[in-house]
């Protein structure tokens, strides 16, 4: 008989927690929360899923990414709307390029708690509790701002639900019409390296609507020309806000967590016997793993025992953060073990979080290289090994943001950083370095397809 409850959580070690002055002040609002309406419903995490289930056994491939954290300044229809635009076209670079199905997942509409290094921070001298996401603080550098308010669970869902709102507008009110292909580019791109290809792209679908029409297939008749399915997913970190919006379905009874599709644990929250995975075995949502250079073969077993014991397909995506030069010594065995083990996983890469370095100039950045070599490195292990690469997972802005070194032909440098540095946390790709990188990953996918495939296909 298990003993999971939704709250089952708090009887466990747990870490990341941040330091509430007031608890009953966030049992309140923590109570609020639970009568608020689900953001998303149970049937759509059943049915993510099932797509997750396609994307595994290699018929499909992931898309997941947004920013690193959203934040309450920048919320806005513009921020949302050049995000989705550009997420479309990295959609349709893949598709295009892989000629497979593409499963779009933001980081969104939740994407706001951040796990921290270290507890504190100091800036000259002056020590003040790290920035935790704006769920929990604020990211001035005063002592007032830094105290975790739980009324800011309240903003957080109310901004999580406008986004979706606007989202789910976008993805089936004609934004993501593919006849619209020309408009998702903005302005600004048409200076890239990365513009000409998708002009490209775009006039060759142009060639195949015209094409479809011709044979009576318009966007009027056929859905799945003008709207797309659109997922959300973030960081389950705070637990005590998941907790409040986890729900039993009324279908089956089971529980789900309701603050967003598909929920990911963190690399420094997935102890197997922690407060974290403890919530995680409880919920029937699809879930990700971040799997870094830490995760030991044998707590990635017991991880995928506790937390999908059934072995169901499109349950768990394991999310290698490895860094460039790390991912070829524990990509393989991980790939290994969970082969050996039989268990059916996607397999997902986040070339982001393993390759952060300090730029001379004093920014954390990111040099789009070595997340290039990242994505290359896992492709190859996954061809070695006769496993798919179902998918990436990356860190993205549809902002003309310089917070990635290198890219394209207006390359960022060390000492350009500076002049459009906008993240709240870790740094993003602008919207020509994710256009860039979906050619990349096009190639890659499209040569893992066997042999037989391609050939039919041409
Ligand atoms: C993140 O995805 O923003 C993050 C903190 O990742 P990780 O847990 O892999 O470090
Ligand atoms: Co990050």
């Amino acid at each position: 008989m298990s003993t999971w409850t939704p709250q089952s959580w708090r009887q466990k070690p747990i870490s990341q927690v941040p330091a509430y002055p007031d608890a009953e002040k966030l049992a309140a609002v923590e109570a609020q929360l639970a009568k608020f309406p689900p953001l998303v419903f149970a049937g759509e995490g059943r049915e993510l899923k099932t797509h997750l289930g396609a994307v595994a056994r290699g018929e499909s491939f992931l898309l997941q990414g947004g920013d690193c954290a959203e934040s309450f300044a920048e919320h806005g229809a513009d921020h949302i709307r050049d995000f989705f635009r550009v997420f479309l076209q990295m959609a349709v670079v893949l598709t295009h390029g892989a000629s497979k199905p593409v499963l779009k997942v933001g980081r969104i509409a939740g994407q706001f708690a951040k796990p921290r290094s270290s507890d504190t921070e100091t800036i000259d001298g002056v020590t003040l509790q790290s920035y935790r996401g704006d769920i929990i603080n604020d990211i001035a550098f005063t002592e007032a701002a830094r105290v975790p308010d739980p009324e800011r669970l309240l903003l957080a869902y109310r901004q999580s639900a406008a986004t979706l709102n606007l989202l789910r507008a976008f993805a089936s009110g004609g934004y993501a019409d593919l006849t619209r292909v020309h408009e998702w580019t903005m302005g600004f791109m048409k200076d890239t390296s990365a513009y000409p290809r998708f002009e490209e792209l775009a006039k060759k679908i142009d060639d195949a609507i015209d094409f479809m029409r011709a044979l009576g297939l318009t966007p009027d008749n056929t859905p799945s020309l003008r709207e797309t399915k659109f997922y959300t997913s973030h960081e389950a970190l705070l637990l005590g806000y998941e907790e409040a919006l986890t729900r039993r379905d009324s279908i089956t009874g089971d529980y789900y967590a309701t603050s967003g599709h598909m929920l990911w644990i963190g690399d420094r929250t997935r102890q197997p016997d922690a407060a974290h995975v403890e919530y995680f075995s409880g919920i029937k949502n699809p879930i990700g793993i971040k799997c870094g250079p830490s995760l030991s073969t044998d707590d990635l077993l017991k991880l995928l025992d506790k937390l999908n014991p059934a072995n169901e397909a499109g349950r768990i995506t394991l999310i290698g953060r490895f860094g460039a030069e790390k991912v070829e010594e524990h990509l393989p065995r991980l790939v290994e073990a969970v082969q050996k083990a039989g268990a059916t996983v996607v397999w997902c890469s986040d070339p982001m979080h393993g390759n952060t370095v300090k730029a001379s100039s004093g920014y954390k950045t990111r040099p789009f290289d070595r997340i290039m070599s990242e994505v290359q490195s896992f492709f190859a292990v996954h061809r070695s090994l006769g496993t798919y690469a179902g998918g990436i997972h990356i860190e993205m802005t549809g902002d003309d943001v310089t917070e990635c070194t290198g890219g394209g032909v207006a390359a960022i440098t060390d000492a350009g950083l500076k002049d459009r540095y906008h993240t709240y946390c870790d740094p993003r790709l602008n919207a020509s370095q994710a256009l860039e990188l979906a050619f990349l990953v096009a190639e890659e996918v499209r040569a893992q397809r066997p042999a037989r495939a391609i050939r039919a296909a041409e």
